[in-house]
Formats: structure tokens, sequence, C-alpha cells
């Protein structure tokens, strides 16, 4: 019978070790004890941009990158994105299962109740330049309120975690909103109850002198199946970040602007920015063949392409494409659609992007949908960070409850100077 464990020689002794396998995996620290002699440190691994290394065991996200599956707690992303609300699976992918009717309300309210701000955070906000990126607005505003509940260091306190539960998913909204009514000059709009939680995002979004705003239902539809796509994703950048500074025990409010920090990057969150400014610098569609060619020669990426665990169609892209057209029903065709369109069909034959596994993620096709509700590309990496924050949080409260977790600190390989004495500057 086939033994569950691997046999390692090490050829500078000659010694051999059992290594124990478990769910696939071997424990790296077992690789400690193949040493050349007691002074020796122990075998590591090295892996930049954790490649192949598992740095916690989660309940929450199942992703099968060769068959473009992805469930939250087992559920199939296109089911949620067809039955549920973003709220609903909020609620999922935090405790672990859906809510009945009682607990679905009780959150609803819970968050709605938090979605106010501080004054003082306003100030905060007027602080920044008229141009400046709402991004950057929100990750530091998000770290801002961390002073404004200091309760929320008391991060082993379960009641005192689902509080700054609440507070994030219901404040993130209106942070993302202000930020954008700032760079537009417009005044603050404060949060309305009465509406869904996407519709008064909309609503602190877009309300103009309108007594009341009134979203349209298929936008607030389409931007709330947006949010649900983009829940959780397992241990992406963003939340690896959130789970390495909530391991130092930091509140949730820091460790999210760490998380909303890693997610602007233009590999990570910010592509889906990046992707509409490559689609109108190709300008149409003639142009994309040679676009694809510079791209090939390592000119530079395309935007939207590729993914460090989808080796197929990324299933979210699939349903954003088909909620595009629902959408552009209402607010008339993108037309920079028929350039994407035409990138995907191009790039899909190419023996390069075909031997790579290189399909379209979510941001290709996310950013065209937002562009034709009239959102501008600045705007579009913070939408990923309201959807993206329950996912986050869920992952900062299995990180801070799980006993096998400590703080992250990995090992480097040192291959600097040795010993050597300081140099008079006169010398130098
Ligand atoms: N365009 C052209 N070539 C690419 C691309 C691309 N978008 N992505 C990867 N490659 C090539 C890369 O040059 C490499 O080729 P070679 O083997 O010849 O050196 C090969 O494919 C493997 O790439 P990698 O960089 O080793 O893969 P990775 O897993 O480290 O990177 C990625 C994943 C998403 C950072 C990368 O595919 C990329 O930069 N894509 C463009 C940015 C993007 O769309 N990001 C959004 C990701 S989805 C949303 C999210 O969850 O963040």
């Amino acid at each position: 019978m086939s033994k569950n464990s691997l046999t390692i020689t090490d050829n500078r002794t000659g010694k051999t070790y059992e290594i124990p396998i478990e769910h696939e995996t071997i424990n790296a620290m077992a690789l400690r004890q193949i040493k050349v002699n007691d002074e020796d440190f122990g075998l590591m691994t090295y892996d930049p941009g954790f490649k192949n290394t598992a740095s916690c065991k989660s309940t929450i996200t199942d992703i099968d990158g060769d068959k473009g599956i992805l469930r939250y707690r087992g559920y199939p992303i296109e089911q949620l994105a067809e039955k549920s609300t973003f709220l609903e699976t909020a609620y999922l992918i935090i405790n672990g299962e859906l809510p009945n009717q009682k607990q679905l309300d009780d959150w609803t309210w819970n968050i709605t109740n938090h979605t106010i701000l501080h004054e003082n955070v306003k100030k905060h906000i007027d602080g920044f330049r008229y141009d400046a990126h709402p991004m950057g607005i929100l990750v530091s505003t998000v770290a801002a309120l961390s002073t404004f509940y200091p309760n929320s260091k008391q991060i082993a306190n379960p009641k005192s975690r689902e509080k700054q539960i609440y507070r994030l998913i219901a404040k993130m909204p209106t942070l993302a909103a202000f930020a954008y009514r700032h760079s537009r000059g417009l005044p603050y709009i404060l949060p309305d109850n009465e509406l869904s939680y996407t519709g008064n995002f909309l609503n602190m979004m877009f309300k103009m002198t309108e007594l009341r705003y009134k979203p349209t239902p298929v936008i607030e539809k389409a931007m709330d199946v947006l949010f649900i796509l983009h829940a959780d994703h397992e241990q992406n950048c963003g939340t690896t970040a959130m789970r390495t500074v909530g391991s130092s025990e930091a509140d949730p409010y820091c460790a999210t602007s760490a998380a909303a920090a890693g997610l602007y990057g233009p590999l990570h969150g910010g592509a889906n920015e990046q992707v509409l400014r490559m689609l109108r610098e190709i300008g149409s569609k003639d142009k994309v063949p040679e676009y694809v060619k510079r791209a090939k020669e390592g000119e530079f990426r395309l935007m939207g392409f590729g993914h460090r665990v989808y080796k197929n169609y990324d299933p979210r892209g699939k349903i954003i494409k088909q909620i595009a057209d629902e959408v552009f029903e209402v607010t008339g065709k993108n037309e920079i659609i028929d350039i994407a369109n035409e990138l995907e069909r191009i790039a899909l034959q190419d023996d390069y992007f075909i031997s790579r596994k290189l399909y379209p993620n979510v941001d290709f096709y996310s950013g065209i949908i937002y562009e034709a509700m009239n959102l501008p590309v600045t705007i579009f990496p913070v939408l990923f960070a309201i959807g993206r924050t329950p996912g986050w949080l869920a992952q900062w409260q299995e990180l801070v409850t799980d006993k096998e977790q400590a703080i992250s600190r990995p090992r480097q390989i040192y291959l600097g100077e040795d010993k050597r004495d300081y140099i008079p500057m006169e010398l130098r």
C-alpha cells in the first residue's frame, strides 16, 4: 500500500528523511530537520510570489483554476450571481452558511445602520487634492477609521470583531462615494437607508438635485452582481496583505487598508482601470493584431489577461459578459466592447496565449460595464474594493481564530556582503 509521505535523500549526507503529506502538501518546517551538521540551520524553501506555498488552511473560497471553478463556502459563483444578493453573499462568506430570513434581516439592519461616517472623515477627505486618485483616498481613509474605533484592537473579542465587520462593510461604499464626489467637486450625499446596499451606493455616487434618488433596477442589479463576483478570491495579493498585517494583531481597519493597497496595483485590482486605458489606446478593431504582436514581443502585458490560478476562462468574466448586454440595453452599448471582443478572439487563437493558458480575467470586462454606467476609470479599483471587503474580513476572522497561524515573517536567502569594517569617509 502506498504511504502518504515523501522520502527525501540528502545527497550531501546520504541521510534519508520521511516527510508526511497532508492535503497534498508537505509542511515546510519538516524540511528544517534536514541538516549537514548540528550547526546547520536546516533546509528552507524558496518561493518568491508564493507560487507554490499554502499560507493557511481555509474553508471560505474554493477555486479550481484548471476547470474554471469558483465557489464561496461550496456554492458555485454562477448560482450566487443569479440567485443571491451581495449582502446575503457577504453573510455567507463571513459566517459560513446562507442566512435564514431573520438572520438576513438582522445582518442587513446592522450593516444599513453603520453607513454614516464621522464628520471628521469628511474633513480628512477634503484635505486631498482635487485630482487625488479615489483609491488613494480610500486606502488612507479606511486606515484613518482605526483612530475612530480604538476598541477595534480587541481582535480576540468576537463581539468587537462583529461590530467592526458591520462597520467596514457598511462604510466602504460611503468612503468610496465620498472619494468619487470629492474628485468631481460635488457635495457628499448622505446614505439613504431606505435603499438596498447597492442602491444606496448608487445614490451616494450619483444623486444631484432630485429630492430622492431612485436607482435604475437593471444598473442596481448589475452592480450588486459585480460586487458578488468580487467578494472573495482566496489568497490573492490583497487578501495576503490583509492576513499579513492582521497576523501582527493590527486592527481590521489598518489591515483592510493594507489589503486595499495591495489591490490597487495594476497587476491586481487596478487592472480593470488599465484594461480601459488599453482598449482606448488600441482605439479600433483593426489595430488589435498589431497590439497583440507588441504584447507577445514583451513590450507590455495585455491587461485583463492571465491569472495566477485560472488556467482556463475566469468564470467571473463569463458572468460579466452576460450582464453587459442587460446593462447596455439601459445605458446604450459601450462601443469599446467590440475592441475587447476582437482582442479576446485574436488572443485566444494565438499560440503565445494558448500555450501559456492566458484567458481574459474578471478585470477584462468589468470596466466596460462600469464605463457604460458613466463611471470614470479611476473609480474601478474602488468598486473592486467594496466587493472584496467581506472576503478580506472573512479571511481576517479565519486568521485570528486559527490556532495554527503565527505572525507572518518569511525567511530570506542572504546573498549580501559578509562582515566588513566601516570605512571612514576620507578613505572611500
Ligand atoms: N500578457 C502577456 N503575457 C502574459 C500576461 C499578459 N497579461 N500574463 C502573463 N503573461 C506571460 C508572462 O510573460 C509569462 O511568459 P513567459 O513564460 O514567456 O515568461 C507567462 O505568461 C506566465 O506569466 P507569470 O507572470 O509568470 O504569471 P503570474 O501567475 O506570476 O502572473 C498575473 C499572473 C495576473 C499577474 C499576470 O497574468 C498579469 O500580469 N496579467 C495582467 C494583469 C491583470 O490582468 N491582472 C488582473 C488579475 S485578475 C484580478 C485579480 O484577482 O487581481
